[in-house]
C-alpha cells in the first residue's frame, strides 16, 4: 500500500530547540507590531500547533483567524493551490501575519498573498516555523522564518504525511524506503 512504511527518521528540532525558536519570533512580532493590533492569520491544518505556541509568546493585543488550502498531494506539490475554507472577516486596513508551518516551493504562498492583497490590508508579512533551503521560496518573502532545513519531508509538530504523525512533539525526517529522500 502506497505510504505504508514511511517512517519517522531523525529529529530535526527538538521540542526544546522549537520553544526557543517560537519564543524568539513571538518576541519579535509583539516589537514590530506594537500598537498596531495585527490579525494572524494561520493556514490549516499543518500551522495549528504552531499557531498556538506562537499566541502564547506575543504579548500585544492580536487576533487569530484561519483559512484553510491545499497544494500537496501525499508528499508532492501538485502547484495548484484550492481553497478550502476562507476567512471570516474582512482584512481591510489591517496588519495581516500569515502563520505557516512550511515554505517549500512556494506556491500556497505566493498564490495566498495575490489574493488577500485584493483585500487591501495595510500589510501582509509571513511568518513560517520552516523554509526549505532547496525551494525557491524566495519568490515570497518571508520576514519572519523559525529555520531553515534542508528539502526534506519533514514530520511532527503539526506537520503531517497522508494525516500523520502530527502529534510528535518534535520535527522528524520523514523515511520513504522506495525511494532516496
Ligand atoms: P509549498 O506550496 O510548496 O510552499 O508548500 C507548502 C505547504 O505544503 C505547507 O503549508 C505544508 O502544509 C505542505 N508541506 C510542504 N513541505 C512539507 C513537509 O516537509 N511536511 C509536511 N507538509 C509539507
Ligand atoms: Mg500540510
Amino acid at each position: 500500500m502506497k505510504g505504508s512504511k514511511v517512517k519517522p527518521a531523525e529529529i530535526l528540532l527538538s521540542a526544546s530547540e522549537i520553544a526557543g525558536i517560537v519564543s524568539r519570533l513571538g518576541k519579535q512580532i509583539s516589537q514590530d507590531y506594537e500598537g498596531r493590533e495585527p490579525i494572524l492569520v494561520n493556514l490549516l491544518k499543518g500551522g495549528v500547533v504552531f499557531l498556538a505556541d506562537l499566541i502564547r509568546k506575543i504579548t500585544i493585543p492580536h487576533r487569530i483567524e484561519f483559512m484553510a488550502v491545499s497544494s500537496y498531494d501525499n508528499e508532492t506539490s501538485s502547484g495548484v493551490v484550492s481553497i478550502k475554507a476562507d476567512l471570516h472577516v474582512s482584512i481591510e486596513n489591517r496588519d495581516v501575519i500569515i502563520v505557516e508551518d512550511v515554505v517549500d516551493t512556494g506556491t500556497t504562498l505566493a498564490y495566498i498573498m495575490e489574493m488577500l492583497q485584493l483585500r487591501a490590508p495595510r500589510s501582509i508579512e509571513v511568518c513560517s516555523l520552516l523554509r526549505k533551503t532547496n525551494s525557491n521560496g524566495s519568490r515570497v518573502p518571508v520576514r519572519y522564518v523559525g529555520r531553515d532545513i534542508p528539502g526534506v519531508f519533514v514530520v511532527g509538530y503539526g506537520l503531517d504525511y497522508n494525516e500523520k504523525f502530527r502529534h510528535l512533539p518534535h520535527l522528524a525526517r520523514l523515511e520513504f524506503p522506495d525511494k532516496r529522500n
